[in-house]
């Protein structure tokens, strides 16, 4: 049997509603805490090249402050991940008006979003492996967005140390969507991601403004800060002057375009390496884009696991979507989801040993 799952009580919502962790373990021991609330990622201990276990990912011990303070810390994103411009978009000859709760801008799906409801749980047995299946509906008009979308994520661990995650929905009016998982990484377990080696497969990044909408046009990396085409540390080029590294608050939070062979294929996106402990993520996804954000604005004042302070630099998110404000830019590949049709998307966070 590959991974097996046990679930306990997570504790208690302000509203009073229980919520659950389920752990995932596989045969390696790395084992992966999941809770139905927000479907966040709570901990995710990966070996380093000694065997020795760490947590590699950012949260909280207990499920208040993920209702209240968390910047969407390992959390399921939707129903449209990243931002839309003034929060309002245009579908089919209507307006529709979003939730501000970014600057004018909607992040993350609103005040609310997929990050902060209660998602049905359910174990199945899935490939030889035991799977978590997290399922919600989001009414019609939740956050301003059109249609009811019916929406399943499934969790899985591989006997490789590959954690999957795959997305499917549906509607019944036509609403943009574009859903991926916010986990905040640290491969050393701690202090900041500055030394993490970054290999990103993309020759072009999307520049931003000041409220962080990119432009719409693509640029090369080339010569840039933005270049990871071969590796090199995160921090390497972060402090150089570069007005677009300085307009999101000194690091990276751009969305780069991946070099895909084909447009929906499960490719690879992007390689981290921490030297010292010998871990590597690889960030796999049907999606064009990935997110990189250097946690420019942690600024330790949260109280993270364990008493921990998260500090500027202190993780990097890479989140597999589709392209921000997409809605408003009608270049970007299309983000609207129509009743015939399903939404389907899958990515994968893959562990090993730098060789
Ligand atoms: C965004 C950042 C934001 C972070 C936490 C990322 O996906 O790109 O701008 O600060 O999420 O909200």
């Amino acid at each position: 049997m590959n991974a097996v799952i046990n679930k306990e009580s997570f504790g208690c919502l302000t509203d009073g509603t229980q919520v659950n962790l389920y752990t995932l373990t596989n045969k390696q021991g790395m084992c992966a805490k999941i809770t139905n609330f927000g479907g966040i990622i709570v901990a995710l201990h990966v070996p380093d090249k000694n065997g020795k276990l760490d947590d590699v990912v950012l949260g909280f011990d207990s499920v208040t402050p993920y209702e209240t303070d968390s910047p969407y810390f390992g959390a399921l994103i939707g129903r449209f991940g990243n931002r839309i411009a003034d929060a309002c978009f245009e579908l089919d000859g209507k307006t529709y008006a979003l939730e501000q709760n970014d600057n004018s801008n909607c992040l993350h799906g609103g005040h609310k979003g997929f990050d902060k409801v209660v998602w049905d749980a359910n174990v199945r047995e899935m490939d030889g492996a035991q799977a978590l299946v997290l399922n919600y509906l989001s009414p019609d008009g939740e956050g301003g967005f059109p249609g009811n979308l019916d929406i399943t994520v499934v969790y899985w661990l591989t006997d490789d140390n590959e954690l999957i995650t795959s997305y499917r929905a549906t509607t019944d009016q036509a609403t943009p969507v574009n859903l991926t998982q916010h986990s905040y990484f640290n491969l050393a377990g701690s202090g900041d991601v500055l030394a993490h080696e970054l290999h990103i497969n993309a020759e072009q990044y999307l520049p931003v403004n000041e409220t962080l909408i990119p432009f719409g046009l693509k640029e090369s990396v080339q010569y840039s800060a933005f270049d990871f085409r071969t590796a090199k540390a995160i921090g390497r080029d972060i402090e150089r002057d570069n007005d677009q590294l300085q307009v999101v608050g000194g690091g990276y939070d751009h969305n780069f375009i991946i070099d895909k062979k084909a447009s929906k294929s499960f490719e690879l996106a992007a390689t981290v390496v921490e030297p010292q402990s010998g871990r590597v993520l690889e960030v796999f996804t049907t999606e064009p884009g990935v997110q990189l954000y250097s946690g420019n604005f942690l600024d330790g004042t949260l109280e993270g696991k364990g008493g921990q302070r998260y500090t500027k630099h202190g993780a990097f998110c890479l989140e597999p979507q589709h392209f921000p404000d997409s809605p408003n830019q009608n270049q970007f590949p299309s983000t609207i989801l129509r009743p015939d049709d399903a939404y389907q998307s899958r990515m994968s966070f893959r562990f090993s040993i730098q060789k």
